[in-house]
């Protein structure tokens, strides 16, 4: 008797010391450390540093980390260029995976360094992008500044507010790793070839485009932007789930309550568009919240990390299109942090499919069919 896991539910594929998820709690953990600590009190720099490395940094090993990735947020002349000669209207994701491929084509030789250039480089190539689609001129990276103040300082062109800095700081720190998820096992599966790098980042991207999985942010602000009026926010849950449609932003393979990531991003979300055009985006998001708990709890359905990430990239700046190079910003450092540790064990990755067609079929010559 085979049994076919759909999805590959309950699957297990590797151990693990990297990121804990308890989905019945809602609780999350980077290296033992609970995500509501590190996004209170770390930094992208830091979190990033114990994710790849296994350990909180001393300050010596977070100044030398740190400047390497101020060192490194330079994008090469040839890539510039090639953005530059891009149309203006593709999807950013294609745009990050294909600048993925390129950065993979020019790469010679075991850089050490190559894990921190990528993550140092990402930013640039999105913000350079946003920029061009803008009309604007790209701004250069600063080596001044911190990772999420300068990714804003590029999109912009003017130094962020501190509290700016912060909600991406902790918003990329909330998306950094989550254990087996889609992209990161679509990265391992090529990483386990013995592949390159690059190339399994570039599956880690593919992987992440899709509505299901990091495009779910853009799709929930679409629905927040579709309804318009908090007033009509239950009339629209009732009648979206009454057409079969999903609510974007709830829902989770692994959570079964309230996913800890978008409850933080609720307070984040909040604060930022406090006073602001975007604060009856947030009222509606919370309105639906609130009509789409009524409805879905029941299954174990509550918010993830997409509800809200998107009103806050959006309130920072961020076209809605680009809010899944975002979550790729970040995850990044999951996707390279889980294939290290499967390197150090591997095996290639090789499933199986149980056959259920007919054999033995004679064959036809073409005139005979
Ligand atoms: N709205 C309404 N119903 C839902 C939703 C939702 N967002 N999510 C799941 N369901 C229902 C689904 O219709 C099904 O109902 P029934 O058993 O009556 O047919 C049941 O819940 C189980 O759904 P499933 O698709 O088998 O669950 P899954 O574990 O395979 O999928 C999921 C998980 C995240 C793909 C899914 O919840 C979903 O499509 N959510 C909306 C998209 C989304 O927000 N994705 C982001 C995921 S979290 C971060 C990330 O990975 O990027």
């Amino acid at each position: 008797m085979v049994e076919i896991k759909k999805g590959l539910e309950d699957v297990y594929v590797k151990e693990t010391e990297i990121t804990y998820i308890d989905g019945q709690l809602g609780r999350l953990y980077y290296r033992g450390y609970s995500i509501f600590d590190l996004a209170e009190f770390s930094s992208f720099e830091e979190t990033s540093y114990l994710l790849l490395y296994g350990t909180l940094p001393t300050k010596n090993e977070l100044e030398d980390y740190s400047n390497k990735l101020r060192k490194y947020r330079t994008i090469p002349d040839n890539l510039k260029t090639f953005l530059k000669s891009l149309p203006t209207n593709l999807n950013p994701m294609d745009v990050l995976r294909t600048s993925m491929s390129y950065l993979g084509m020019l790469e010679r030789g075991n850089d050490p360094d190559a894990q921190i250039r990528v993550i140092a480089s990402i930013p640039t190539i999105i913000a350079y992008y946003h920029r061009i689609t803008d009309g604007l001129e790209p701004v250069e990276p600063s080596e001044e500044l911190g990772h999420a103040e300068n990714f804003l300082y590029m999109l912009k062109g003017k130094r962020p507010t501190k509290e700016e800095a912060n909600a991406l700081d902790k918003a990329l720190i909330l998306h950094m790793d989550h254990e087996m998820n889609a992209s990161t096992f679509a990265a391992i599966v090529v990483a386990s070839t013995l592949s390159d790098l690059y190339s399994a980042l570039v599956a880690g991207i593919a992987a992440l485009k899709g509505p299901l999985h990091g495009g779910a942010n853009y799709e929930a602000l679409k629905m927040f932007m579709e309804v318009g009026d908090p007033n009509k926010a239950e009339e629209y849950v009732i009648e979206r789930l009454r057409s079969g449609k999903r609510i974007m932003g709830f829902g989770h393979r692994v959570y079964r309550t309230y996913d800890p990531r978008a409850r933080i991003l609720k307070n984040i979300a909040r604060e930022i568009t406090k006073n602001t055009q975007y604060e009856t985006l947030y009222e509606i998001a919370e309105r639906i919240e609130q009509a789409a708990i009524k409805l879905l709890s029941g299954k174990g359905i509550f918010p993830n990390v997409d509800f809200y990430s998107g009103i806050v990239f959006y309130a920072l700046g961020f076209r809605p299109e680009f809010f899944p190079t975002l979550f790729a910003s970040a995850r990044v450092v999951g996707w390279m942090a889980q294939v290290n540790e499967y390197l150090k064990e591997n095996r290639i990755i090789r499933p199986k499919a149980l056959y259920k067609g007919e054999v033995g079929k004679p064959y036809k010559p073409i005139d005979e069919r």
